[in-house]
């Protein structure tokens, strides 16, 4: 299987291989949602699946350098909706891989009892995966987990008000310069008149008017209805 298809690495532990998205196994033998497990010259990958995954989707579809959206291996991020794990689990494979050996710290929030429960099941064997039970808008409550100010921040929350939301927290966490990435899913707006293109097209002037948007990566296909925006903060 794919033997023949392109291999091209976007960090030493984030593989393309065609189409395909894999990170070295932080945690080997043990897939973490049934995904696939293959071994590249001899050392064990999980596929990352672009359907369950809007930053493995963003990979598939940027225009850019897609190794400019991910953190750099051994740094400190912040990740709001962090969900059940499956992107966060791919995270932490980049950014702290086994045994943390780059000493990575991911601090993962969610507000629900369901997704906490998984993310701290995953951080038993993960070690620098931070679960934190929260709400992204409260950030008064847990921001003391974070001391300094992180070079990437990843939101997908999926409810209303997610650019105000992504914007409350990358002025108070994000570094200047840091890079931002806001999962915007058009149907937790609804609440706003028109169509998702108005919706879209409103969260690009109002992130426009605050931080440098680098792209807006349409989504569609693997996730409908969404759109990531990469920013920077000027
Ligand atoms: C689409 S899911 C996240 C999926 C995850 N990012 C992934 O790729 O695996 C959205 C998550 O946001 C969480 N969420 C919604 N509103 C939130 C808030 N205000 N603060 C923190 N988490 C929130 C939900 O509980 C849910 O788990």
């Amino acid at each position: 299987m794919g033997k023949n298809r392109r291999i091209r690495p976007l960090s030493d532990s984030v593989l393309m291989e065609g189409r395909n998205l894999w990170t070295i196994n932080a945690n080997p033998g043990v897939a973490v949602r049934g995904e696939s497990l293959r071994k590249f010259r001899g050392v064990e990958h999980r596929r990352w699946d672009p359907n369950r995954s809007k930053l493995g989707a963003g990979l598939l579809r940027t225009r850019n350098d897609p190794s400019m959206l991910l953190p750099s291996p051994g740094s400190t991020v912040l990740y709001l909706g962090a969900g059940h794990g499956t992107t966060i689990s791919h995270l932490h494979d980049h950014l702290c891989g086994a045994s943390n050996q780059h000493r990575g710290r991911l601090v993962a929030v969610d507000l629900a009892p369901r997704c906490l429960r998984d993310l701290t099941h995953l951080a038993e064997n993960r070690p620098g995966l931070v679960p934190v039970l929260g709400d992204a808008r409260k950030f008064d409550a847990w921001g003391v987990l974070l001391p300094s100010r992180v070079d990437w921040l990843f939101q997908d929350v999926a409810q209303a008000g997610q650019v105000d939301i992504f914007l409350s927290a990358v002025r108070r966490f994000l570094s200047k310069d840091g890079i931002g990435l806001l999962s915007l899913k058009a149907a937790s707006e609804r609440h706003q008149e028109g169509t998702d293109h108005d919706i879209f097209a409103s969260a690009i002037a109002q992130l426009s008017n605050e931080v440098e948007l680098i792209e807006h990566i349409n989504l569609t296909g693997f996730e409908d209805q969404h759109a990531l925006f990469v920013v920077r903060r000027r």
